[in-house]
């Protein structure tokens, strides 16, 4: 039987896409023909995927019988108009888009949390990878919740700028080559306030009760991914002039206690995580030297609550672009043709 599968990749010129087309490679994904996709501005440039030249081509003229899984990584506009017609015609939608996230009958996937929820592409044929942020913390924090039960998860994020794409990633190297050359920067655009050398406690748009939205998708995606709405977190998401890699400081609660051992043993244990914590200068991962390009999520720093019996903090770093984006798509992908398709 033939295993092989055509891909698309939507938004393939962008942060995102680029690096899925890397890691359909690097993992040799089963592709039998790849359909780099983007916008008119980009149709008939040139990529190379596995040795051989592939010509970009405008998503709004392809046609989607010719492919069995489509990766989604142009925005939610792009998302809500071209991913249900993409699956009406037969092509299983893995989207990183925010679009999808909530819709009950949309699986919500972080394979190494619920990659038993993939089985239920069937019902609108379309798969939604969670929030950068959102998909870091619960590699991490799947191991203590399935140990000690996670009551409240208290997070700050302190996230790079590649999560809002190739414009913000220029607009960060333009001002800080600017500032350092005692040069006024120009007006942003990326971001309403200057990036470079400074810190934005603001991603994503306003909601009424005050939070940011990316804010509410780390609440409603951890509800989501655990399946539990009991589930507490109370965030706060900040933008910091960092290109690649999200770090973030959790401080959870759990219904019993977790002493740091014992975390450490269970972080040791789990798929996907990397421990680094030597209480000592440099003995901890960050974005740059560690997170960016690596695939897994690292864990530091981890501490007892002085100020609560079952309360455990740590530190998490990891790439919001693979990890975060990219390659846990591929990894939904990866489950789905091994156990679905084909
Ligand atoms: P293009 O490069 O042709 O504009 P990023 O997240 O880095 O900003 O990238 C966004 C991605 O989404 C790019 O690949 C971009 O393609 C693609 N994109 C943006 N608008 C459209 C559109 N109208 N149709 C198809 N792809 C789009």
């Amino acid at each position: 039987m033939d295993k092989t599968f055509d891909v698309a990749v939507v938004g393939a010129t962008g942060a995102v896409g680029q690096v899925m087309l890397e890691i359909l490679e690097s993992r040799d994904f089963p592709v039998r023909n790849i359909y780099p996709l983007a916008s008119p501005r980009s149709a008939g440039k040139q990529i190379q995927f596995k040795g051989k030249t592939v010509k970009i081509e405008d998503l709004t003229n392809f046609d989607f019988t010719q492919v069995q899984v489509g990766l989604f990584s142009a925005g939610g506009a792009i998302s809500k108009e071209y991913a249900p017609k993409a699956a009406e015609l037969g092509c299983v939608v893995i989207d990183n888009t925010s679009y999808f996230r909530q819709a009950e009958d949309v699986p919500l996937v972080v394979p190494e949390v619920n990659a038993n929820r993939i089985a239920d592409y069937t019902r609108r044929g379309i798969i939604a990878n969670p929030n950068c942020s959102t998909i870091q913390m619960l590699v991490a924090l799947k191991p203590l919740h399935d140990f000690a039960t996670i009551e409240r998860i208290n997070v700050a994020t302190y996230q790079a700028v590649s999560g809002s794409g190739n414009s913000a990633i220029s607009e960060l190297a333009d001002q800080s080559a600017r500032l350092m050359n005692g040069q006024p920067i120009q007006s942003p655009t990326a971001y309403p306030k200057q990036i470079a050398f400074n810190v934005l406690p603001h991603i994503d748009d306003f909601m009424d009760n005050g939070y940011t939205k990316e804010e509410m998708k780390m609440v409603w995606e951890t509800q989501k991914i655990f399946a539990d709405e009991s589930i507490k977190v109370n965030p706060t998401a900040a933008r910091v002039p960092v290109f690649y890699g999200h770090s973030e400081a959790l401080h959870i609660e759990t219904k019993s206690k977790i002493s740091i051992a014992k975390a450490r043993e269970l972080f040791e244990a789990a798929e996907g995580v990397t421990v680094m914590d030597s209480r000592e200068p440099g003995g901890y991962a960050t974005a740059a030297t560690e997170g960016a390009t690596h695939d897994d999520v690292f864990v530091s720093r981890i501490r007892e609550d002085l100020t609560f019996e079952n309360g455990l903090n740590f530190w998490v770093v990891s790439d919001n672009v693979r990890k975060g984006a990219a390659l846990n798509s591929v990894q939904i992908a990866e489950r789905l043709v091994a156990d679905h398709l084909g």
